[in-house]
């Protein structure tokens, strides 16, 4: 069915993790099942422990084992970590020790929405650099606490994250933002000069660049203005909280976090939700499954170079929007469904639509 297939055995890694993350993973799963039922893809999975679930069953929110095979699999499938019962021991470590062994360094988040908007982003996060990766010092003094968070940036890691989004943009609408804070932070001003350097290998691409506060402003006001921004790590992880809004929620938000292409011109990515581990909603069978969906959408695209399958899967998720099938979080009504029924319902689509293809092919090669 695809023109062409280089590669049909994949495995991945799976990290549920903490609070919703396991239901949205099952959900994820089944779509990854239907592909496994009806194609000649193989995605074999294993699943493995991170966050506050490894924390209560081997005291680590993280084991080396688990780093060294996502360092080995096609791909690393993630649902979320954290929560109030783990609050001192910072499960949330975990994941960024992962993006930092992956050496995930360019998360891709896109905002499109799939209700009416036309809202269609390509945010580009910075993801294992910056304020969060910098040194952190509390300091005693007489005079009370002293405290240290440093933002550091090499160049070459502004660099390659910077030509990820003007590649991105190059194959879009064109037309990137870059959000700074160049009014007062140095590393804005060599990101900003890194980025107008970067410009001239892409003279098809118009760069902007935009402040933060002013960029937070304008995406709620003129969100069609955007095409592919760009930002540090920090900038990112806010902004694309707040772009959830756009969308009607933050459970519609998937992402794909992927570094350098590997020999075989594939990317050994880590692909997860936006959202976090929503504990007051865990276990209660409410929480969106869309954006873990999406998740392994682009988990086709970008790691098994299959984006016939990937389109599929989303084509398969906006038809579940079109029939009604909506989690508490997007429903109007109180008449909402569950995860699982969701997630059944984009299955069940998936399968016709990939049914519908087979036959296609069938009478093709006859
Ligand atoms: C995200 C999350 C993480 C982040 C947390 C859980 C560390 O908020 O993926 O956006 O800040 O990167
Ligand atoms: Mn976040």
């Amino acid at each position: 069915m695809e023109a062409k297939i280089s590669k049909k055995k994949f495995d991945i890694l799976v990290l549920p993790g903490d609070g919703v993350g396991p239901e949205v993973i099952n959900q994820a799963i089944k779509i990854i099942d239907v592909v496994n039922e009806l194609t000649e893809i193989e995605i074999r999975y294993e699943f493995d422990y991170i966050g506050g679930a490894c924390l209560d069953r081997y005291n680590q929110s993280i084991r080396e084992e688990t780093l060294k095979k996502a360092l080995k699999v096609d791909a690393v499938l993630l649902g979320a970590v954290g929560g109030p019962k783990w609050d001192k021991q910072r499960p949330e470590q975990a994941l960024l020790t992962l993006r930092k062994r992956m050496n995930v360094f360019a998360n891709l988040r896109p905002i499109k929405d799939y209700f009416n908007s036309n809202v269609d982003i390509m945010f580009v996060r910075e993801l294992t650099g910056g304020i969060y990766f910098g040194p952190k010092k509390l300091i005693q003094t007489k005079k009370g606490y002293i405290v240290k968070d440093v933002l550091v940036y090499k160049q070459e890691e502004i660099e390659r994250v910077l030509r990820i989004a003007f590649e991105l943009a190059k194959s879009r609408n064109k037309n990137l933002v870059s959000v700074d804070k160049a009014n007062v932070l140095a590393s804005s001003k060599l990101w900003r000069e890194l980025a107008d350097k970067i410009a001239k290998d892409y003279p098809e691409v118009k760069l902007r660049h935009m402040l933060v506060d002013s960029f937070a402003y304008s995406l709620i006001k003129n969100p069609k203005n955007f095409d592919v921004v760009v930002s540090e790590n920090l900038f990112g992880d806010i902004l694309t909280d707040e772009a959830a809004i756009l969308v009607k929620s933050l459970g519609m938000l998937p992402s794909a976090s992927i570094g350098y292409k590997l020999k075989n011109g594939l990317y050994r990515g880590l692909y997860e939700p936006v959202h976090g581990s929503a504990p007051d909603i865990a276990n209660l069978n409410i929480a969106n499954p869309i954006g873990t969906i999406l998740s392994v959408s682009l988990m086709f695209y970008y790691s098994f170079n299959l984006p016939y399958i990937s389109m599929l899967i989303e084509k398969a998720v906006i038809e579940n929007i079109k029939q009604g099938f909506l989690t508490k979080d997007i429903s109007n009504t109180s008449n909402y469904k569950t995860t699982s029924e969701v997630g059944e319902n984009i299955k069940n689509i998936l399968k016709s639509l990939l049914l519908k293809e087979l036959q296609v092919s069938v009478r093709n090669y006859k």
